[in-house]
């Protein structure tokens, strides 16, 4: 039987609840389902609208689907639309007319929109802790890769040499953004909508404040017609997960590169990679190219979510029924994605001296012989151009080498051939913030700090006490 089966004679078509129904994705939010029911069971008793025995009533009989559920006994019927119909459905078989009461004041809209900011609150602590595995991953490869370099790259041209960690380093702060904007869009969304009925409020004594309060939420809703309609809240979550996704990607993009035999400074662990049905040589990074290849997932389910929203009026519309499978997609992608990444990372090698003889190119030292040019007194722009003329005719056919060159001029010499020593460019990075070893020592202690930091935000929030 449907929920509106009064105002029908006649029963659903098979066709409109294959359609319609969202138990498939919804039934995972059956847990914050039964955490929303139960404090709008206590708070009709508190108001009077439920009695000390049917509130017993009721919510022994949610302590019983809830059983049912965790022992996968829960039967769902055929005319089950969604969790919310199949939970309140058995209260009522369990409680009788007490159980029919399970609904007073309250209306779908706003426990679905409940439910889901209550999955959001916990979900999102778990992406982030997950981030925060990763990060630690980056960290402790970052303090293992001590001194060595790379070439760092613009324009995917070798550029200046950076420290490795400073490398791995650059990605963990990104995540750490990450983490930041996953609590925060948590912060936001931490706002009941029960008690907004269908989109009005009701004629009954509700108590909002009360229910808000009794789910742990930080407040209630200000505007019935907002809170039931609002997904806010989920375009936020999306776009935090699908940044930090894009993040995974560009990772997973240099993971590719590196692993590549043309570039050669990552080799893959075997549990880590895989291998090819017809190419007996082949080791492959598919967990790199999947972390790239899934984060376009990602895009889209925010742009489709925003899409759904952006055309409708208010209050609910069952469009918005189209807000939890992405969301629900995005949150298991990004887990999966920060385990099997991170595990990858965790177990690779970095072939530092590949790595090292890539930056030891005498080309990627120009900066510095320009910069000792300067610190000699010439006006950068001129320094530029002396040493772009020497590259250039170190790199024409038959050209003498770019070491003899700089030995040659009046101003370089000994001192500029020096700077062209393996590893003496890397050295020089001295700037707060910059690539060298200095700067990457302050940069590492900072990092750890700020990891720790972010571990005890996350921590506080999942504290006991603390709901979802
Ligand atoms: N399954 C619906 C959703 O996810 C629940 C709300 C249904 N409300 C309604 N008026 N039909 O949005």
């Amino acid at each position: 039987m449907t929920l509106w089966a009064g105002r029908f004679e006649g029963g659903p078509a098979d066709a409109l609840l294959a359609f319609t129904s969202s138990l498939d994705v919804d039934r995972r939010m059956a847990g914050d389902d039964l955490v929303g029911s139960r404090a709008h069971v206590r708070g009709l008793a508190r108001v009077g609208l439920l009695d000390a025995d049917e509130a017993a009533a009721v919510l022994g009989a949610l302590d019983a689907v809830e059983s049912e559920l965790a022992a996968g006994t829960f039967v769902f019927a055929p005319g089950d639309e969604d969790v919310h119909t199949a939970v309140e459905r058995r209260v009522t078989e369990l409680a009788g007319p007490a159980g029919a009461k399970l609904h007073t004041g309250r209306s779908r809209n706003d426990q679905v929109a409940t439910d889901l900011r209550l999955w959001c609150k916990r979900e999102l602590l778990v992406v982030s802790e997950a981030v925060l595995a990763f990060q630690q991953v980056l960290v402790e490869r970052a303090l293992a890769a001590g001194g060595a370099y790379l070439p760092g790259y613009t324009h995917l041209q070798r550029a200046q040499p950076v420290l490795l960690a400073h490398h791995l380093l650059a990605h963990g702060w990104a995540l750490a953004r990450d983490v930041d904007r996953l609590l925060d869009a948590r912060r936001r969304l931490d706002v009941s909508p029960l008690g907004a009925g269908a989109l009005a409020g009701s004629s009954l004594p509700l108590d909002p404040d009360g229910v808000a309060a009794d789910l742990g939420f930080a407040a209630r809703f200000e505007n019935s017609l907002d809170a039931v309609s609002d997904r806010d809240f989920v375009a936020e979550s999306l776009f935090a997960l699908t940044l930090l996704g894009v993040h995974l990607s560009r990772i997973g993009e240099e993971v590719v590169l590196w692993s590549s035999d043309e570039v050669g400074f990552l080799g893959l662990d075997d549990a880590w990679s895989t291998g090819s049905s017809m190419l007996p040589q082949k080791k492959n990074p598919d967990i790199a190219e999947l972390a790239r290849g899934r984060s376009g997932r990602l895009i889209g389910h925010l742009t489709g979510l925003l899409a759904t929203l952006k055309g409708l009026p208010l209050a609910y519309n069952r469009d918005l029924q189209e807000d939890k499978e992405p969301l629900f997609d995005a949150v298991e992608q990004m887990v999966l994605a920060l385990g099997a990444l991170g595990g990858l990372l965790a177990t690779a090698t970095f072939r530092t001296e590949v790595m090292q003889e890539a930056a030891d190119g005498p080309v990627v030292a120009a900066t510095d012989l320009a910069e000792h040019l300067v610190a000699g007194g010439m006006p950068f722009r001129e320094a530029h151009a002396v040493v772009g003329g020497l590259v250039r005719a170190s790199l024409e056919p038959g050209g003498p080498p770019l070491a003899e060159l700089v030995g040659g001029h009046e101003q370089l010499g000994p001192a500029g051939v020096a700077l062209l020593e393996p590893g003496a460019a890397v050295l020089r990075r001295t700037t707060p913030g910059g690539a060298g070893p200095a700067p990457v020592a302050v940069q590492l202690e900072r990092f750890q700090a700020r990891l720790d930091a972010d571990r005890a935000r996350v921590g506080a929030l999942r504290a006991p006490g603390v709901a979802p």
